[in-house]
Parts: structure tokens; C-alpha cells; sequence
């Protein structure tokens, strides 16, 4: 696996590649991207990874320095799926100057869910994926389900801009017991290790629900959320929406059965921890 730094280098290493896959991440890496890196694998030659902690994508009160950086582990777990190159810049090789272009998703997918707690936090995100995208040139880019908001704007962003990159939707890694894989477990202590998997439960529960015909959307996710809430989290969210636009279902879209996912966002002790089940 070559490991570069700064664009021109990636350019070099890639000029001619017409079907490359592209995994980005920040690194920290677990089964989940790893699960990322093989399908790529199926979807195009070579597969390129990249790792860079974003700031533009961190809140003021999000903790940006203290993001876990383990970049050897990485560059070792990579190095075993197979990945050609991986592009790891500084923030001066990819921001040399101010990133002061910005991508701007729309308000209705970009302020619900998670952009109404962590404002600016999409525009971070489709700003540095676009500039990825710009540098690595790739034909398809895989994006986790687990994320499912991010995964749909990014969706959506390719789309109307008409990049040449398919985005290509992963499954979500789960733990034996249903936990997402996370970065974030990792700061759960020993008993909300044990209670993490609630969420998930919670979400299959709302799931079961609306599929056995209970279609009173409000009462299922504010009963939910007091469930969750009885156990000691405290949930930001859990919402029914369409697949489609991530926006509220309306009576006629739940009577004709449009597809739709259940996004889930709790604090369980200090960890903000998210999740989704398609419905
Ligand atoms: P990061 O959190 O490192 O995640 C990188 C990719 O891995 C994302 O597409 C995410 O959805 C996926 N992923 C994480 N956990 C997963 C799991 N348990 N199962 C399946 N996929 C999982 O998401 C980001 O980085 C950043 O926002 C980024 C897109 C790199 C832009 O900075």
C-alpha cells in the first residue's frame, strides 16, 4: 500500500485509473470501515482510502483534538484488505489556504435530524467530500449506512452536481449483540457497554410496530424515546422518515406504504451515540 500526503502525489499515483472505488474516513478504523473497503473492492480497482480528521465538520463544543488519531493500527488494517493507496494529507495539504468555498446541502436535509443538534455540521461534511472527491477523481465512493443522513446527502450532492462518482450505500456493522460498530464505543464504560444495545432495540421495536400497522408515527417515537429515557439515556431524537427526502412521512405516504427508516440519536452517560433501521 503507498501512503501520500499531499495531492500532487495522489494525482501521480492514480493518473489513468478509470475505475477507482474511494473509502474516506477518519480513521480510528474498526470492523465497520474495514466492511466498507470490501465492497469497494467489488465495485472497482483500485481501491483508495483516505483518513483525515475534518475540522470543518466539528462543533465548537465538538471535541476536535481529542478525535482518537491511530494511525499505524490503520495503516496495518488497511494494508491486510487489500488497499492500494492511501491518501492521509495534513489539514496544510488539503487546507493550504482557508477553505472559505463551502458546499451547502439544503435546509431540509441538511437542518433536520442531525444538523438541527450539530449545526454546520453537513456543510463540513459535503465540503471536504467534494474536495476528496475532486483529489481521488474516483468512479464509485462507499459511503456506510450507519450514517444514513450523511450517506443520503452525499447521495444527493453527487447527484445535482452530476459528479462522476456512484455513491454506494453499505450496510450497517453491528456487534453480536446489535451495537453499531462505533469510534465512539469505545468511551462507553463496561455497564453502558452492556445497555448500548438498547438503542438498537428501541429502533426495532418502532419498526415492528409501524410494520404491523401501527401508524400513529408520533405516539411511536415519543413512547420510544420515554422508554429509552426510563433506562437512563437521554435521546435527541428518534424519527420516522421517508427513505427517500429523510423528511416526516404524511398520512397518505404511510398509507401507501412509502419506504422509510427510523433514525435514532441518545447520550447514553457522555457518549452521543447514533443509529437507523430501514423500515
Ligand atoms: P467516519 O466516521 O470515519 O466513517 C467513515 C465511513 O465509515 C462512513 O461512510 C461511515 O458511515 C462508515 N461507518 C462507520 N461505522 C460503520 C458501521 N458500523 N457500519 C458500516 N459503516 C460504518 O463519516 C465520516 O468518517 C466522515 O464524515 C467522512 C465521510 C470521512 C467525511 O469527513
Amino acid at each position: 500500500m503507498k501512503i501520500v500526503t499531499s495531492i500532487e502525489e495522489l494525482r501521480d499515483q492514480l493518473s489513468g485509473q478509470l475505475r477507482t472505488a474511494f473509502v474516506p474516513t477518519m480513521g480510528n478504523l474498526h470492523e465497520g470501515h474495514l466492511s466498507l473497503m470490501r465492497l469497494a473492492r467489488k465495485h472497482g480497482d483500485p481501491v483508495v482510502a483516505s483518513i483525515f480528521v475534518n475540522r470543518l465538520q466539528f462543533g465548537p463544543n465538538e471535541d476536535f483534538d481529542k478525535y482518537p488519531r491511530t494511525f499505524q493500527a490503520d495503516v496495518e488494517k488497511l494494508e491486510k484488505e487489500g488497499v492500494y493507496v492511501l491518501f492521509a494529507p495534513t489539514e496544510k495539504d488539503l487546507y493550504p489556504e482557508p477553505q472559505e468555498f463551502r458546499v451547502r446541502p439544503p435546509d431540509d436535509l441538511g437542518n433536520t435530524l442531525e444538523g438541527e443538534f450539530r449545526p454546520g455540521f453537513f456543510t463540513g461534511v459535503t465540503t471536504v467530500v467534494l474536495k476528496l472527491f475532486s483529489c481521488v477523481q474516483p468512479r464509485v465512493a462507499v459511503f456506510g449506512k450507519k450514517d444514513y443522513q450523511q450517506l443520503m446527502i452525499v447521495r444527493n450532492m453527487s447527484r445535482q452536481f452530476a459528479l462522476p462518482t456512484e455513491i454506494i450505500a453499505a450496510e450497517t456493522y453491528r456487534a453480536d449483540d446489535g451495537l453499531a460498530l462505533s469510534s465512539r464505543n469505545m468511551y462507553l464504560s463496561p455497564a453502558e457497554r452492556a445497555e448500548a444495545p438498547a438503542l438498537y432495540q428501541s429502533l426495532n421495536s418502532v419498526a415492528a410496530e409501524v410494520r404491523s400497522g401501527h401508524l400513529d408515527i408520533f405516539q411511536l417515537e415519543h413512547k420510544a424515546m420515554d422508554d429509552l429515557a426510563q433506562r437512563g439515556w437521554k435521546p435527541d431524537y428518534i424519527s420516522i422518515r421517508k427513505r427517500i427526502d429523510l423528511q416526516p412521512p404524511s398520512a397518505g405516504d404511510l398509507a401507501q406504504g412509502t419506504p422509510l427508516v427510523v433514525l435514532a440519536a441518545a447520550k447514553l452517560g457522555s457518549t452521543r451515540l447514533i443509529d437507523n433501521l430501514e423500515i
